[in-house]
């Protein structure tokens, strides 16, 4: 098993090695895994190329990591602990021997309806345990999975299954999200009507909604799974194979395919989940994420089973039936680590002391944040209301493309400071840079932050485009990644996020490329152009504010384009992409040369009407009047 660092000396020791003998201090830990074949290279790298390949010709299976090399200790113990959307229903635990159980006979599943290793399959589900078990069983004969939340449009998942061409998808009859039941079978054949790859797809009964059921394509779960066999040995994957396809918005073009590969993922997951949280036997460990997006990828499947942990997977929402949902799954299963974003944070605490107070949190031990940066008074309220001022808070910081959590406090070790993500994590070498790429090696610093070295967790490609990848990260600065993110370092060496410096936005914890949302609004009919910044929000982080140019306006007038450039978005995309605000204007601020000065845009969503710097490049200087003047009266 991996090693915890237990002391402030221990961790100064681990990532000091971790800086001067990288490979070493890797090889380390990946012994302590189970390889079939050992590694002949631990690791092979350029970030010119780029080329990034760890543990060259090792060969394993991250499920016999999970499983077989955790059984004969922990056949009995729950691996995941399903708790219902519903506070009443019964919930679900699955053991260690449970799971592997369903894991080999959904393999067994996959293969018989023809699907091989390095096939791709799509996934559109709920929080359900039958998610964690297909994961797992593709990950066990070497296929591909690609899984889409299920808050995305039928086209946004159609555009996935195509650029991936996926043969199958996973999924689910309906879902239950507090009081309302999402139509998902409805939503993934309208997007498999568009896509030609898929040959089946798998059906889990979860909510007995009426649904439309082609034999020819569509299986029921239950039904496959009842005459599968339980005998089912792991396919032999190079540690560099694809493990996993994970889409993720940039700051230009469509959603790019982050790839990440199974030797490197498998040992980074497992070290920093082991160490962030402090995670020891007989904890019960909560991430609240949805398994759609890395952070349960990495941190509620993965990480702790890779650690032989027990980790809880909720179907619901924050407030469903209210607002002290968490704080009674935290005392009914007497939560020791729990896992959540800012933005829910912000949510709970809006609605009152009410649904914390004689809450049974003192089963409690780590407290942590991920997703976007954590406000100091949300971060206080976290600490005193549900920590009770004895539980560190890890604030980490990663990425998709990070794989796992890059820098965060180790939980009790490293001191903590309000909205600082502290230290870099062993492995991860930070570096900040100005805008022209050079460093700045002051101790107290501001600027943008990239990443010197290579880590196991890190991405490999994006899903067909190298060229890409090559661009989106490597380009901006020679010989360095690129995270698309400003940072402040203080005098103590402790690092403070501040968020996207590119074209990215964040909202709820969710990445959105403004491109992205720009196409979906120039969709419709009645609008010429359109500019998408973000807005600091009290609840989100971030919210979405849209600058449209509108040819003319229909019948319904103002109101109504708006609500129908809404509908547009949220069809093409997915509610979370909704604008929170639209503003029609006559023309967007435009230099000479018909760039768009998103800057002065960004000032005037952020309510500052003043402080636009150099406009002496901007073709028309009345738009930007015109534009204050009709934010002032859309407030
Ligand atoms: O801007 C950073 C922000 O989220 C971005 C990564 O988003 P995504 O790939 O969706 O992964 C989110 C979950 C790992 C980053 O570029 N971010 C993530 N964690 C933090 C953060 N910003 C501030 N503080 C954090 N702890």
């Amino acid at each position: 098993m991996i090693d915890k660092i237990s002391t402030l000396g221990g961790y100064i020791h681990e990532y000091q090695k971790s800086v001067t003998k990288p490979e070493e201090f890797w090889s380390r830990i990946a012994e302590s895994f189970f390889w079939k074949k050992k590694w002949d290279k631990i690791l092979d790298w350029n970030f010119s190329e780029p080329k990034i390949n760890w543990f060259t010709n090792g060969k394993m299976n991250i499920t016999e990591n999970i499983f077989e090399r955790h059984l004969f200790i922990r056949g009995n113990q729950p691996a995941i602990i399903w708790e219902p959307n519903e506070p009443n229903d019964e919930n679900r635990v699955l053991t260690y021997n449970e799971l592997f159980t369903e894991v080999k006979k959904f393999s067994n599943v996959l293969l018989q309806h023809g699907i091989k290793k390095g096939d791709r399959i799509a996934f559109y589900m709920p929080m359900i345990p039958e998610l964690a078990i297909a994961m797992l069983a593709c990950a066990r004969i070497g296929a591909i999975h690609s899984i889409v939340f299920a808050g995305f449009s039928a086209n946004s998942l159609a555009d996935r299954i195509i650029d991936a061409e996926a043969k199958m998808v996973i999924t689910s009859d309906g879902g239950y999200r507090g009081s309302k039941i999402i139509p998902i079978k409805e939503i993934v054949d309208e997007a498999v009507s568009t896509c030609p790859t898929v040959e089946k797809v798998i059906v889990v009964q979860r909510t007995n909604s009426e649904i439309a059921f082609d034999d020819k394509i569509d299986l029921w779960w239950h039904e496959c799974m009842a005459g599968a066999e339980e005998y089912h040995e792991a396919e032999t994957m190079d540690a560099e194979d694809t493990l996993f396809i994970l889409y993720t918005s940039g700051s230009t073009d469509k959603p790019k395919g982050i790839v990440h590969t199974c030797g490197g993922y498998m040992v980074y997951t497992a070290y920093t989940f082991k160490n962030v949280f402090q995670y020891s036997d007989g904890d019960i460990y909560f991430c609240s994420a949805d398994i759609g997006w890395i952070t349960g990828h990495s941190y509620i499947v993965y990480g702790p089973l890779l650690n032989g942990a027990t980790t809880m997977m909720f179907e619901g929402i924050p407030t469903y039936p209210d607002a002290g949902r968490y704080w009674d799954i935290v005392s009914k299963y007497n939560v020791s680590q729990f896992y959540t974003a800012p933005t829910a944070i912000r949510s709970l605490m809006s609605k009152g002391q009410e649904y914390v107070e004689n809450k049974d949190l003192s089963s409690l031990k780590v407290l942590g944040t991920v997703g976007e940066p954590i406000n100091e008074e949300a971060w206080h309220w976290y600490h005193d209301h549900i920590g009770k001022n004895r539980c560190p808070i890890v604030d980490t910081w990663w990425q998709t493309e990070t794989g796992g959590i890059a820098i965060s406090p180790i939980a009790g070790i490293i001191p903590t400071k309000p909205s600082f993500a502290t230290l870099p994590l062993p492995g991860i070498q930070p570096i900040i840079v100005d805008a022209e790429g050079k460093e700045l090696s002051e101790k107290s610093v501001e600027g943008n932050l990239c990443i010197k070295y290579p880590w196991p967790g890190m991405l490999r490609t994006i899903w067909g485009d190298h060229e890409r990848f090559k661009k989106t990260y490597f380009s901006t600065y020679e010989n360095l990644y690129f995270t698309g993110d400003g940072v402040k370092r203080d005098e103590d060496g402790y690092y403070r996020i501040l968020g996207r410096v590119d074209d990215v936005i964040n909202v709820s914890g969710h990445r959105m490329g403004t491109a992205e949302v720009e196409n979906a609004i120039n969709e419709h009919p009645l609008v010429n152009e359109s500019a998408v910044v973000g807005f600091p929000h009290d609840i989100k982080g971030q919210g979405i504010y849209a600058f449209v140019v509108c040819g003319e306006l229909s019948t319904g007038g103002v109101e109504g384009i708006k609500t129908s450039i809404q509908k547009g978005v949220t069809k093409i995309i997915g509610p979370i992409a909704k604008p929170d605000r639209i503003q029609l204007v006559r023309s967007l601020p435009k230099t000479r040369s018909g760039k768009i000065m998103r800057r002065i845009l960004r000032k005037i969503a952020e309510g500052d009407y003043s402080n636009f710097g150099d406009i002496s490049t901007l073709l028309d200087t009345s738009v930007v009047d015109e534009i204050i003047k009709g934010a002032l009266e859309n407030v």
